[in-house]
Formats: C-alpha cells, sequence, structure tokens
C-alpha cells in the first residue's frame, strides 16, 4: 500500500517584488487577507486535507513568517488576563495545529530548487506542494481533492484550470490524453509558454501532490525559463518516467500575487464575514455613487 500523504511543502522564499514597498521589511505571505496573512490560509488547506508535517521554504530575511506560526506566550496571557479567551485561543490555534519545520533556501534559484531544498525533511514520502500566491476557495479543500486522486489512481498528480490563451505565458501548462471527465494523463508540460506554443489552455495554479521520486528528477534538471530550475521541467521528467496526471479541481482560484486578484479575494472573503458584508456593501455603493 502507498504511504499516505501526511507532508506538504510550502515554498514561500520569493522576495516579493510585485508588492513592494510594503514587502521590503513585510514577507509578501504575511499580506492580510481581511485579518490572516495569506500564508494562514494556504496552511488551513493543508491542514484540512490531512497534512500533518508543512515545511516552510523560507529565507534568511522572512523571520516573520516563523514567528507566526510559533506561540506569543505574552501575548496570549494578557489576553486571557484581559478576558478575551476567545482571541487568545484563535492566535494558539495556528501553531498547535500543525509542525511548522522551516528550510532556508539559501539563493533564489526557482520553484524546483525551492522544493529540492526540502528533501531531507520529507524523506521517502509522497508530499503536496502549495504555493503561497494561489489561494483556492472550494468545499472540498483542492489538496484533498488531488490526495484523493493519488490515493485512487497511484500516481503523482497536479491540479489544473482553464485559462484563456492570452494567460499561458503566466503558468506552466500541461498537455496530454483525457483519460476521465476532469483528468488528463500528462504528455507534455511547458513553463509559461506564449499562447502559440501551449499545449492546451489547462494551466496549474501552483497546486501539486507528488512522490519522492520528484527529488531525483529536481537533481537532473537544468535551469531552464530565466535561468532558474524550474519545477515544472522536472515534473515533465517525472511524467516520462513514472506517470503524471492533471486533474480539473472543483473551486475558485484567486491570484493574490496580483494587486488585483488581492483585491478581488480581500472583498470575496470579507463578504462572507456576517460582521462585515453590510458595511462592505454600503461602501462600495457609496464608492459607486461617487465615481
Ligand atoms: C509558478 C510555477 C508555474 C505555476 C505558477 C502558479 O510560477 O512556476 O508553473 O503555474 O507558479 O502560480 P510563478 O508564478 O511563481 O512565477
Amino acid at each position: 500500500m502507498k504511504p499516505k500523504v501526511r507532508k506538504a511543502i510550502i515554498p514561500a522564499a520569493g522576495l516579493g517584488t510585485r508588492f513592494l514597498p510594503v514587502t521590503k521589511t513585510v514577507s509578501k505571505e504575511m499580506i492580510p487577507i481581511i485579518d490572516k496573512p495569506m500564508i494562514h490560509y494556504i496552511v488551513e488547506e493543508a491542514i484540512q486535507s490531512g497534512v500533518e508535517d508543512i515545511v516552510l521554504i523560507t529565507s534568511r530575511h522572512k523571520e516573520d513568517l516563523e514567528r507566526y506560526f510559533d506561540y506569543n506566550y505574552e501575548l496570549e496571557d494578557r489576553l486571557m488576563k484581559a478576558g478575551k479567551v476567545e482571541l487568545a485561543e484563535g492566535i494558539k490555534k495556528i501553531a498547535e495545529s500543525c509542525n511548522i519545520i522551516c528550510v532556508y533556501q539559501k539563493e533564489p534559484a526557482g520553484l524546483g530548487h525551492a522544493v529540492g531544498c526540502a528533501r531531507s525533511v520529507v524523506g521517502q514520502d509522497p508530499f503536496a506542494v502549495l504555493l503561497g500566491d494561489d489561494l483556492i476557495d472550494s468545499k472540498v479543500p483542492c489538496t484533498r481533492q488531488l490526495i484523493d486522486v493519488y490515493n485512487e489512481q497511484g500516481m503523482s498528480v497536479v491540479g489544473v484550470m482553464e485559462v484563456p490563451l492570452s494567460d499561458t505565458s503566466k503558468y506552466g501548462i500541461v498537455g496530454g490524453d483525457l483519460i476521465g471527465p476532469k483528468t488528463l494523463r500528462v504528455k507534455t508540460m511547458v513553463e509559461k509558454p506564449k499562447a502559440e506554443e501551449a499545449p492546451s489552455r489547462f494551466a496549474i495554479p501552483g497546486r501539486y501532490v507528488v512522490d519522492a521520486s520528484i527529488f531525483d528528477f529536481i537533481a537532473e534538471t537544468k535551469p531552464g525559463k530565466g535561468g532558474e530550475i524550474q519545477f515544472t521541467d522536472a515534473l515533465l521528467k517525472l511524467a516520462h518516467s513514472k506517470g503524471l496526471l492533471a486533474y480539473q479541481f472543483d473551486g475558485d482560484r484567486y491570484d493574490t500575487g496580483d494587486r488585483l486578484g488581492y483585491l478581488n479575494a480581500t472583498l470575496t472573503f470579507g463578504l462572507r464575514r456576517p460582521e462585515l458584508r453590510e458595511g462592505i456593501i454600503q461602501l462600495m455603493e457609496h464608492h459607486l455613487r461617487k465615481s
């Protein structure tokens, strides 16, 4: 029987240049959607998918990320003494709900390289990869959907969504044969192709479940697009040797690495909060009247 997927890697070593100037001193993953940092949502998705150990690939400049997943005794104690029990328990919960292991990526050498940094922590076990710029809102967490496919089909799998041809140059794009209503057997993968070079419109928005053999393929992967060790290139090697599936997950994806995508996520999640909903609608009506 295949080992269960209990580990996840979250690459979070990037500089966050698209969000400068704030990312000069604040990690991009710590930028909040309402009052929770983006990374919190990603970690929650992993936990709700059955993950117990999370390897956070980070860098020496991003200690705010590590601290977020630690206890803050002083603050918890103050909140408890002030009778704010719910708040105190709330901030403690994320630190309690999984093991976070931080590994430094010492040089910015690409996503494939970042994932490879977790090799000695992950060992021989299969694992999920969740990218922090992609928030996926779904009934069944996206990573859980992929783990289910991995368990049923016994093969590594990437999550895909259809994008317009004009957007293929933003993503890793897969090509292959449909073997089920939502599943492709991957034959080819290209990192950020131009529309005319894209093998399909199926894009990977940063969700993967792979077995540990990917580490050997990463080690063999030469720098590709942008001179970086691309995860996409290593996955193609895995596809050719052991097989790889692409699964069209159910859910809405928000590109929180993009300013408008970030605002969209903020509005969507805000409108869902009963205490904020009415206020947000009034604000929007106000601005629409004014413009
Ligand atoms: C990375 C991956 C790409 C993937 C994308 C999803 O690119 O290399 O294959 O489709 O994330 O967000 P990045 O956007 O980090 O350049």
